[in-house]
């Protein structure tokens, strides 16, 4: 894969519109997170300090084609301004004269923000005329949302083939670490795809079971792996009606050599509430009240050796409840030797996806990853094998 960087071009007195991903949890109307703000802070650095006007293009939430108040981006300004040290001009149209004035007011090296793109409906449409309203209101555009690649809208797709297009800083770094967990990683590599639901992850698994050489199934979704093979789940959540699906995933594993890494023994409750009672059972040992919440300690002391045994690592989903303690423990003690191994240089840990970031965030171990995604559905679809609309419009070849 090649791609236009920033580096090295000629961007003084340029107007760069720079997609970034600035849909970030809010909690009462404030930026709760701000992980995507200061994603986007070395590519709008990169653009100030080379004497170019940096115009960012965001969404936020899911309006549909409508100004829909509570989705304004306007709350991201002052975080966004107090992060770079500078000010930051918002525009409250996307296109037309207020964007254009709004870009007229700025100096090189300043950074002006667009109103949320979602509020046209030709973003989602990736309406040809939208994307060239947009053009016309600067001279290169740089796409630094990875985050958002999965979507062939206007501002991800349509702008790349409208102007010189470019990847940002942050685009690189995760399509760098992606090729080096996915793409061309040194072997062995080891996933691990946890979580509750089996049937949102069915493509991801029938995919990675063909380019990994180990993969460890943990969360929910390894109780219906368990069931699939006979086991008692209990009171667990299962999707029962997958039990064909899970065993056909086991087969296509086997048929490509991936080692598949199902719980030897799991944590067991017979209520999912923090401090309850826990009880550690072995496979098929589950009572018909009890609900299986996280890994067990010989599932996860394997799962260590595997990290040891690995040169490449990459993982999504939980392997238990980590959100309820003591429910985390697995998860947590997984994440931290992953984090361990990535920090004396034995392995490339990459990790990706919402809960997953919240997972590594919980166990302290996020910055001590080789590299954590901040994507969550383009993250997944890249994992499924999928090529995303975004990226694909920035290859040079
Ligand atoms: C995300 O938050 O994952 C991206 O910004 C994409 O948002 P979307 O799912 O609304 O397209």
């Amino acid at each position: 894969m090649s791609f236009r960087t920033l580096e090295g071009q000629d961007l003084a007195g340029k107007t760069a519109l720079v997609r970034v991903d600035f849909n970030v949890p809010m909690d009462g109307g404030k930026v709760s997170d701000d992980t995507r703000l200061k994603a986007a802070l070395p590519t709008i650095e990169a653009l100030s300090s080379a004497g170019a006007k940096t115009v960012l293009i965001a969404h936020f939430d899911r309006p549909k084609g409508k100004r829909v108040p509570e989705m304004s981006l306007r709350p991201v300004v002052e975080p966004l301004a107090a992060l770079l040290g500078k000010p930051v001009a918002f525009a409250d149209d996307a296109v037309g004269e207020p964007a254009a004035a709004m870009i007229a007011s700025l100096n090189d090296g300043d950074v002006g923000m667009l109103e949320n793109i979602r509020y046209y409906a030709g973003e989602e449409q990736n309406d040809p005329a939208f994307a060239e309203e947009l053009a016309k209101l600067g001279d290169i555009y740089v796409n630094d949302a990875f985050s958002a690649a999965h979507r062939a809208h206007a501002s991800t797709e349509g702008l790349a083939r409208a102007l010189p297009a470019y990847a940002g800083v942050n685009m690189q770094r995760e399509l760098e670490a992606l090729d080096a967990a996915l793409g061309n990683p040194q072997r062995p590599v080891l996933g691990i795809v946890g979580g509750s639901k089996v049937s949102t992850k069915l493509d991801l698994l029938k995919n990675l079971v063909t380019k990994l050489d180990k993969l460890a199934i943990g969360g929910g979704m390894a109780n219906t792996f368990l069931y699939a093979q006979g086991h008692e789940v209990g009171a667990s959540y299962c999707e029962k009606d997958l039990a064909d699906t899970a065993r056909e995933i086991i087969k296509l594993a086997g048929q490509n050599n991936c080692k598949l890494f199902l719980p030897l023994d799991i944590v067991v409750a017979e209520q999912m509430a923090a401090g309850v009672p826990t009880r550690v059972r072995t496979l098929g040992a589950v009572d018909d009240h009890e609900r299986i919440l996280d890994a067990g300690p010989e599932t996860v002391a394997r799962l260590k050796r595997a990290m040891a045994n690995s040169k490449t690592l990459i993982w999504n989903g939980p392997l238990g409840v980590f959100e309820i303690p003591p429910f985390d423990k697995g998860t947590v003690e997984a994440a931290q030797e992953a984090a361990r191994l990535a920090q004396s240089g034995a392995l490339t840990a990459v990790a990706g996806g919402g809960d997953t970031v919240s997972a590594l965030n919980h166990a302290g171990v996020k910055d001590q990853f080789t590299f954590v995604s901040t994507a969550g559905g383009a993250f997944l679809e890249w994992m499924e094998g999928k090529e995303l609309p975004g990226v694909e419009a920035l290859k040079t070849n």
